[in-house]
C-alpha cells in the first residue's frame, strides 16, 4: 500500500444554469452545463491506524464532520467496513462558499482518493451512488473519473464537461473544448447556496438558457456562439441581494470578455476571453479592489 497520494480538485464553473421547477422533495430540477477548470485545491491522503482526521492550511473550512471531505471519507469507510482511518490534508486553493464547487471537489477527490489508496476497486456506480448522498454536485466533480497519474506523486481526474439535469447527478458528458483565458473574480463576500435556491421565483426569471442551442454551439466549439448561449438563472436572486455581482459582470465585459456569468448560486463571476492580452489586462485591473483574482482555463 501506498504512503501518501495527491489528488488534484479541480473548481467547476457554471456555463450554463436553468431551474425547470420544484421538485417534490425541496431540491430544484435543474439544466446546467458545468465545466471543470484549472483552478485546483491539493487533497493529500494518507493512511493512519484507525479514524479520520483532517487538516488544511485554510481558516475558512471545517476540520470536523461539518466538512463534506470528512463526512465522503467516513461515508466510504463506513459502508465498506473499513478498518483503516485516513488522514486529509486540503491545501485550499478555491475560495469557500463561492459557487464554484470547492467543497464538493475536495469530497470527490477524497472518495476516489481512498478507493485508490486502500486498492478497494471500486465500482463508478458506488462512488456516484456515495457522491450523490453527500450533495448534487459531488457526482460531477467524478464525472472526469478514473484517476491518473497528472505528475510525480499526483494524481488526477481529467478534465470534464456536463450538461446535468435532476439535482445534478443526471449527466451527459459533452466533447472537450479548450477554454483558455478565464478570469474568475469571488468578491469579497459568501452566498448560502441554501439561502439562494429559498429565494428562488420562476416568475422573477428574465431569461432562461436555450440550454439546446448551447449545447449545439458547444458541440461546433465556436466561442462566440457558446458566449452568446451563456445564462444563469440564480442571477436573478443574487444580484438582486448583492448588486456588485452585476457591476462585475459590467467590468468584465468592458475589460473585453466575450461573456461574463455568474457561477452556480454565486458570488463568483467569471469572464471568458479569447485573448490573453486582455485577459491578463483585465486581472491587473481587477486585483486592485479584489483580493480573490484568478487567470485560469479549462482544466
Ligand atoms: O445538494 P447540496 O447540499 O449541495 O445543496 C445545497 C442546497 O442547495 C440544498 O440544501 C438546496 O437548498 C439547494 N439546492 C436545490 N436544488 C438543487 C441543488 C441544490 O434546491 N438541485
Amino acid at each position: 500500500m501506498q504512503r501518501e497520494i495527491i489528488v488534484e480538485a479541480p473548481a467547476k464553473i457554471n456555463l450554463t444554469l436553468d431551474i425547470l421547477g420544484k421538485r417534490a422533495d425541496g431540491y430544484h430540477e435543474l439544466e446546467t452545463v458545468m465545466h471543470q477548470i484549472s483552478l485546483v485545491d491539493r487533497i493529500h491522503l494518507f493512511p493512519r491506524q484507525a479514524g479520520i482526521a483532517l487538516d488544511t492550511d485554510s481558516s475558512e473550512i471545517p476540520h470536523d464532520a461539518d466538512n463534506l471531505a470528512y463526512r465522503a471519507a467516513q461515508s466510504l469507510l463506513d459502508k465498506y467496513g473499513c478498518k483503516a482511518g485516513i488522514g486529509i490534508f486540503i491545501e485550499k486553493n478555491i475560495p469557500v462558499g463561492a459557487g464554484l464547487a470547492g467543497g464538493s471537489t475536495d469530497a470527490a477527490a477524497v472518495l476516489l482518493g481512498i478507493d485508490y489508496l486502500l486498492e478497494l476497486g471500486l465500482e463508478r456506480e458506488i462512488l456516484l451512488d456515495l457522491a450523490a448522498g453527500l450533495g448534487s454536485d459531488v457526482p460531477f466533480c467524478l464525472a472526469g473519473m478514473p484517476l491518473r497519474q497528472k505528475s510525480a506523486g499526483c494524481l488526477a481526474v481529467s478534465g470534464t464537461t456536463v450538461l446535468a439535469r435532476g439535482r445534478g447527478e443526471l449527466m451527459t458528458p459533452l466533447p472537450m473544448v479548450f477554454l483558455p483565458h478565464i478570469v474568475l473574480v469571488k468578491p469579497d463576500f459568501q452566498l448560502s447556496t441554501a439561502e439562494v435556491y429559498r429565494g428562488f421565483r420562476l416568475e422573477g426569471v428574465k431569461e432562461h438558457p436555450d440550454t439546446g442551442s448551447f449545447v449545439a454551439d458547444w458541440n461546433q466549439g465556436n466561442k462566440q456562439d457558446i458566449a452568446g448561449h451563456m445564462v444563469n438563472v440564480l442571477e436573478s436572486v443574487s444580484i438582486t441581494q448583492k448588486p456588485e455581482i452585476g457591476y462585475l459582470k459590467e467590468s468584465l465585459l468592458e475589460m473585453g470578455a466575450l461573456k461574463a456569468l455568474m457561477s452556480g448560486s454565486g458570488p463568483s463571476v467569471f469572464g471568458i476571453y479569447d485573448n490573453a492580452e486582455q485577459a491578463e489586462a483585465a486581472v491587473r485591473l481587477l486585483k486592485k479592489d479584489y483580493r480573490e483574482v484568478f487567470l485560469v482555463s479549462s482544466y
